[in-house]
């Protein structure tokens, strides 16, 4: 069952994350290669807010729009001035919203990237009886979370473990901090909320007793920890990574991608595979790859900002760099980079070179150790290599180039002209023999 309901959504993501020790705010560090305060955003998309707003503060706040910006992702921001805890970051969202009186709020964490457009569907669901929603768990460990004291389906308080009574801090069904609030109430009840408490901090978990006292009810719906899991420390982004990659490996393989050692695949947020590719342990992938059906990708390659065609094999150790297009059926073996370049369908670039700022045509053949010169340290030069083309070992290749088709370059080769199609460049020093040169040179070293 979805909603129709309209939403916003208000991000929390103003705290100073001092526990990350980074020179970056926390909300920015990134799972998959995109920042924490992105998947957020990309989690909501599904449920089509009004209005996305991200709090942040006067220091993070030019960071965040600009990551937004980086990662294509629109969300108003509002500023909070002053870091007086959850409450009074919500409310930073006030003016923004405030031409949205009818709907559900949802505020959510800028540190708690997992939480899905399913469990969000939920609350919007039980928000239909409610007028407020709050997100929970169960968990063994609760120590450190907000306690939800329970009075049959309904929430009567939250309580912060630094201010819970022996008792509470018994109750196993813990806070994940999200809310689902009705548009109408949601900044009047957060007026009402004061500091009296162990943190002198505004909580907005002290919503739901205020919605009591208005004869409003407060409800929980409940999800599994592991969604719920927010970010504090360079550890707990390591195990969300962790968590996140799983998930997409046991993915990939579902939608039939053969992987022979998926504990050492890592995916990127928006890495596409079709079925039938095959990766080879120890593969990373940048973000915006996409591998086309039957490709293999040999061990330790690195890719990021590439597509790879049907049934190409690329690897071992191959690093295809962005703008990296490998058509169907094309090679591109180890120690091979290849940057902002085509490789037409069929061509070959098997070993030990670098292709970068180039078009190489259908079929072509570029041998071991070509290297295309694109850059004279101040400007970058195209190199283009005809269809099928062949340049032999060891050649240079100084843009701006043209290879013409079924042209030859000898081995060795610096070409610095254009080679017209059908013709054979060489350019090699001639070299000369000397008789026993080696034995008389040996000769001679061994007296002196
Ligand atoms: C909060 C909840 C707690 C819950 C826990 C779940 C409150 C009072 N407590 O505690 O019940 O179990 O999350 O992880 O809400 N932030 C701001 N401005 C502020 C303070 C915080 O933007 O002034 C942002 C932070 O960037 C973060 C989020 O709000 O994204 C949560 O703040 P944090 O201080 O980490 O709350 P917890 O103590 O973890
Ligand atoms: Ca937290």
């Amino acid at each position: 069952m979805t909603t129709n309901a309209p939403c916003a959504t208000i991000i929390l993501a103003a705290g100073k994350g001092s526990r990350m020790k980074s020179k970056h705010s926390k909300i920015l560090h990134q799972v998959a290669g995109l920042p924490l305060v992105c998947h957020v955003l990309k989690n909501v998309a599904p449920l089509k807010p009004a209005k996305n707003i991200v709090v942040a503060s006067p220091d993070n706040c030019d960071a965040v729009k600009q990551t937004l910006a980086d990662f294509n992702m629109t969300a108003d921001i509002a500023i909070q001035q002053g870091q007086n805890g959850t409450a009074h970051a919500t409310a930073s969202a006030g003016q923004a919203l405030s031409g949205f009186t009818s709907g559900t709020v949802l505020v959510l964490f800028g540190d708690t990237p997992f939480v899905s457009a399913d469990t969000l569907n939920k609350m919007l669901i039980a928000r239909e009886n409610a007028s407020i929603v709050v997100l929970g768990f169960e968990t063994n460990t609760p120590t450190g979370y907000g306690r939800l004291v329970m009075n049959g389906d309904t929430l009567d308080k939250i309580t912060e473990e630094k201010d819970a009574t022996p008792a509470e801090k018994q109750i196993t069904l813990c806070n994940s901090g999200v809310m689902a609030v009705d548009a109408g109430y949601i900044f009047d009840l957060i007026e009402q909320v004061n500091s009296n408490n162990a943190q002198g901090e505004y909580y907005l978990t002290d919503l739901p007793q205020i919605a009591k006292t208005q004869g409003l009810k407060t409800t929980v719906v409940t999800a599994d920890m592991g969604e719920l899991q927010g970010i504090n420390s360079r550890e707990q982004l390591a195990q969300a990574e962790h968590a996140y990659q799983t998930t997409r490996r046991k993915d990939a393989m579902a939608e039939g991608v053969t992987l022979i050692d998926p504990n050492t695949v890592y995916f990127a947020h928006d890495t596409v595979v079709e079925n039938d590719v095959v990766i080879e342990p120890n593969v990373f992938f940048g973000d915006g790859v996409t591998v086309k059906t039957g490709a293999t990708i040999r061990a330790f390659s690195h890719i990021q900002g590439a597509t790879v065609g049907e049934n190409t094999i690329i690897g071992p150790y191959a690093r295809l760099r962005p703008g990296a297009v490998l058509e169907n059926g094309a090679k591109v073996g180890n120690f091979v980079e290849i940057k902002n370049a085509t490789i037409g369908n069929g061509g070959k670039v098997n070993h030990l070179s670098y292709i970068g700022d180039a078009t190489v045509g259908a079929g072509a053949n570029i041998g071991a150790g070509t290297i295309t010169c694109n850059y004279d340290g101040f400007n970058k030069y195209k190199t283009t290599i005809g269809a099928g083309a062949f340049v032999g070992s060891n050649t240079a290749l100084v843009a701006p180039v043209t290879i013409g088709d079924n042209a030859m370059v000898g081995a060795g080769s610096t070409v610095t002209t254009d080679v017209a199609t059908d013709d054979l460049f060489v350019a090699r020093g001639t070299g000369k023999t000397l008789t026993h040169g080696a034995k008389k040179f040996r000769a001679k070293s061994k007296k002196s």
